[in-house]
């Protein structure tokens, strides 16, 4: 069979997604009364509201039994957002009525009224708001899985069902009946038109697109989450708030005994734990040795289980991990203990059944699972540690380069002692991480950014700021967007300070957009922690990075050509910055990559860059990278939407195509950037610096002489920074410097569709992906005008 064409394809998938309106002409009715009664599924009725933005009748759920629903006749999906008898579906004979006295009647086969206490009326008719009324009876009153913008949340009983999911008293989250994972800050009223949850007390969940009109709904989804929609322009729904944003989280995800691990953007997936197996109903897990009468413990990392349903959660205690192994060992019905290694030394153990385990670094915890001795699986879930060893080691403080020395020996030592300090800090790095997890969530609580999306960023008053700069009389850098200042919070906290300019759009828009950019999280990107929209001031709060950017490190002497005079610059001029060794500029890559792999692949939306550069990589206190500047270019003016490819990114590390072409970024272009950044970071030289110096000769362009260097003349050593060169040590050093190299001459390739995704690259850069040659990149001709972002 030959493969079909990919829009059948496509228009297949929806169908499948979607229900089959009824396949003859359809009879739009705007009302339904006596005098059109009764109405059979085979009538091909359908009650529209009055714009058409709601319709309503039969809808089959198999060839032959039908229920009677509301649905979202503007949405492509034509999604049902109300249901009078979806779970007893009636066959063709079944028919809605209206008696003379005012009576709405569906029966089903056994002759029942399933359309109870819809009396007294004399008209079914829908309304614009999708609501459907007969007399006093509204659908408004008993909402199934959804309700729509402006429709009051029954409070006090169950308001929404699907599956085994609840949304009980308008707050809780309750799986089975009885099992509560989630509650409200109070009892949700309803959904405003401008995109809010209003809540009782106050206090709001802010959609992700708050202040535009849009049809949304609020809808508990099959798989237990509480979302809110908004119809998009093309009939497809988004995503705009989600009450758990830990999906493994919500109870009854996995089955008892398995372990619930997040997909990134495609939800979760469920595995057995090391030692178990699938059971027969292919849902559960099982022990492969039932017995554990001589048993040993296998440790998983930031796992965590409840115990089996119907027990009480058992009460931590403060033990030693012996004490904690060996209550376990002592007791036959204990199958696992978990322990937190932060504070108290927490011990839990747990008993017969494992349920809703799951695996988050959040959790600060491991679970030791009780295995016979003679199992021999071993645990998998250790990968989180190797992990951060890479991407963000514990504090080490390099120490700064002797003035212009050019005594080797001295410069090797120095190495020397940082390597050895690191296979030291590789041992300690887990227990570094959590330390520095928590303090990360610590701050997130702080700032109530854990609800994020709902909880949104903090707003400043223009005023606040004002204080906390001191009058924004500390300058610590200025780029495309806007100039940044360094300040102070009540509480002590040291924050940057970015004012904008040229953000259009009123407040709300920039709400919504800020709230995006907050909803971000990852250990690489720079946090913001909030903003401030008064009149025509437009500012973002980040957290303070105190190392400066990349850039002061790879290229220290621009710093003393440049003209800013600021007090920090002065400062760092009066103390050298020191020199970032090969496994430092390693990490730093690997860091990069994975926040923009992050940004560009796992974010809700789409995230591009676009302005990925040396300067825009912040690097902390112990040179863990902070990418900064993202989501900005969506802040630009409106009116200069048209004009922003003009203005975004910066000269020499735009791809070729948008040169060029001036064609719309693309995540490859991203991708180029990045593999400028990467081939700066190897050979300390900035990419115009490069071309200046050589454009006497044949190999002005940077990629390609790079590819030369290694790919044809295959000295590896040639191009890498001279300044540190001699401390390149092939045994320890090869292979990550060569990977550095290669992933960006992979980057740096001409056409776009050359380009790896991000994903890819980090893959590349941590040697999981095998490295094959590259394409040479070839000349390509940089327009001498200068970017105005450069200006
Ligand atoms: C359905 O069809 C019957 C008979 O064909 C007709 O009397 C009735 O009015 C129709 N009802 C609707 C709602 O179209
Ligand atoms: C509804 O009926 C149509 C036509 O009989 C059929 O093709 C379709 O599969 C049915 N829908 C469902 C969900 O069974
Ligand atoms: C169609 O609607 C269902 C809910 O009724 C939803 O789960 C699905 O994602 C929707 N598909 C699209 C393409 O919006
Ligand atoms: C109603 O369903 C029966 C089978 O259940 C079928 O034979 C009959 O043709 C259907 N009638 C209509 C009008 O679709
Ligand atoms: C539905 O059933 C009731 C009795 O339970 C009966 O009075 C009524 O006429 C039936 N209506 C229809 C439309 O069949
Ligand atoms: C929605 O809730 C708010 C706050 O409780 C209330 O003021 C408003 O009247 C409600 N709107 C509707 C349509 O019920
Ligand atoms: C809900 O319950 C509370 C206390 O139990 C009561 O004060 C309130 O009136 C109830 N609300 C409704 C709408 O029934
Ligand atoms: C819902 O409210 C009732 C009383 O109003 C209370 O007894 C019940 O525990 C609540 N359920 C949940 C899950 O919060
Ligand atoms: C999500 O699924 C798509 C298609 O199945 C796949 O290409 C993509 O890599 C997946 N993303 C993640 C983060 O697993
Ligand atoms: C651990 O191994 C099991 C079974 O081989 C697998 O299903 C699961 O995905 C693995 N988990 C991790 C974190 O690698
Ligand atoms: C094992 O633990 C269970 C649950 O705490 C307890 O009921 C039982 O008595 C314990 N057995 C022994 C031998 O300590």
């Amino acid at each position: 069979m030959a493969p079909l064409p990919v829009p059948i394809l496509i228009l297949s998938v929806l169908l499948l997604l979607s229900f089959h309106p009824p396949a003859k002409a359809q009879k739009l009715i705007n009302y339904f009364s006596a005098a059109n009664s009764p109405w059979f599924p085979s009538n091909n009725s359908i009650l529209v509201s009055p714009k058409q933005t709601f319709a309503a009748g039969f809808i089959n759920s198999s060839s032959d039994s039908y229920f009677f629903g509301v649905w979202v006749q503007q949405s492509s999906n034509k999604t049902v957002v109300w249901s009078l008898n979806r779970p007893r579906p009636v066959g063709n004979s079944s028919c809605l009525a209206i008696s003379p006295s005012g009576v709405l009647s569906l029966n089903d086969s056994s002759g029942s009224n399933l359309w109870k206490k819809a009396v007294g009326g004399s008209r079914l008719v829908l309304q614009e708001t999708g609501e459907l009324r007969f007399g006093k009876w509204t659908s408004f009153d008993s909402p199934t899985d959804t309700v729509l913008t402006n429709q009051p949340l029954p409070p006090n009983r169950t308001t929404l069902r699907s599956g085994n999911y609840q949304l009980v008293n308008a707050t809780s989250l309750v799986f089975n009946g009885a099992d509560t994972f989630w509650a409200a800050t109070d009892v949700i009223r309803n959904l405003s038109s401008d995109g809010h949850l209003l809540m009782d007390n106050a206090q709001n969940y802010i959609m992700a697109d708050m202040g535009l009109s849009v049809l949304r709904r609020l809808t508990l989804d099959v798989d237990g989450n509480l979302r809110v929609y908004s119809l998009g322009r093309h009939g497809q729904w988004d995503v705009v708030w989600q009450a758990i944003l830990e999906l493994c989280t919500i109870h009854g995800t996995c089955g008892v005994n398995a372990i619930c691990e997040p997909l990134g953007s495609n939800g979760t997936t469920c595995s057995c734990p090391p030692g178990y197996e699938k059971s027969s109903n292919l849902r559960d897990c099982q022990r492969k040795i039932p017995s554990l009468v001589q048993s040993q413990f296998l440790r998983l990392d930031f796992v965590s289980f409840r115990d089996r349903p119907g027990t009480d959660d058992p009460k931590p205690t403060p033990l030693n991990l012996e004490t904690c192994k060996s209550r376990c060992l002592d007791n036959a019905s204990c199958v696992a203990f978990s322990y937190k290694y932060t504070g108290q030394q927490d011990c839990v153990i747990l008993h017969n059944q494992l349920i809703d385990g799951y695996w988050s670094p959040a959790t600060e915890l491991a679970t030791f699972l009780r295995v016979s001795s003679s199992e021999t699986d071993v645990s998998n879930f250790t990968a989180m540690i190797s992990m951060i060893e890479t991407v963000c080691p514990v504090r080490v403080s390099l120490p700064v380069p002797p003035k212009a020395s050019k005594t080797t020996a001295r410069n090797v030592s120095i190495i020397a002692t940082l390597f050895t300090l690191e296979l030291l800090a590789g041992i300690l790095s887990f227990w570094a991480f959590l330390r520095k997890y928590s303090k990360y969530r610590d701050m997130a609580r702080t700032f109530g950014l854990e609800l994020l999306p709902g909880g949104g960023p903090k707003r400043f008053s223009y005023a606040e700021l004002k204080a906390a700069t001191n009058d924004f009389s500390n300058v610590i850098g200025s780029g495309g967007y806007g100039v940044v200042y360094k300040g102070q919070l009540p509480d002590r906290r040291v924050i940057a300070v970015k004012r904008l300019r040229n953000v259009g759009g009123g407040e709300a828009e920039f709400w919504a957009e800020v709230t995006i950019i907050a909803r971000m999280h990852h250990l690489n990107l720079v946090r913001m922690w909030g903003f401030c929209a008064e009149k025509e001031q437009r500012m973002l709060v980040y957290e303070y990075i105190p190392n400066g950017s990349l850039d002061k490190f790879l290229f220290p002497n621009e710093e003393v050509l440049g003209d800013d005079t600021t007090e920090e610059s002065k400062k760092r001029l009066i103390t050298p910055r020191p020199l970032l060794d090969w496994n430092i500029r390693y990490r730093i890559a690997l860091g990069v990559a994975r926040a923009i792999a992050y940004l560009h692949e796992e974010c809700l939306e789409w995230v591009l860059h676009c302005d990925i550069k040396p300067g825009n990589i912040l690097l902390e206190d112990d040179f863990c990278p902070k990418v900064s500047d993202f989501g900005l270019s969506k802040l630009t003016n409106k009116k200069d939407k048209v004009t922003m490819s003009r203005i975004r990114g910066t000269r020499g590390y735009l791809a070729p195509e948008w040169v060029i072409h001036r064609e719309p970024i693309t995540a490859k272009a991203d991708v180029y950037s990045f593999g400028m950044v990467l081939l700066e970071i190897v050979t300390g030289v900035r990419n115009s610096g490069f071309r200046r110096s050589s454009l006497e000769s044949e190999d002005w362009y940077f990629p390609k002489w790079a590819f030369e260097k290694v790919y044809m003349e295959r000295k590896v050593e040639d191009i890498l920074d001279s300044r540190i060169a001699d401390s390149y040590d092939d045994r320890m050093h090869f292979e990550l410097v060569e990977r550095m190299v290669k992933t960006a001459i992979w980057c740096l390739q001409d056409r776009a569709e050359m380009r790896p995704s991000m994903g890819k690259v980090a893959k590349m850069l941590e040697g999981t992906v095998e490295i094959t040659e590259p394409v040479r990149p070839a000349i390509f001709c940089v327009p001498e005008e200068k970017a105005p972002s450069e200006l």
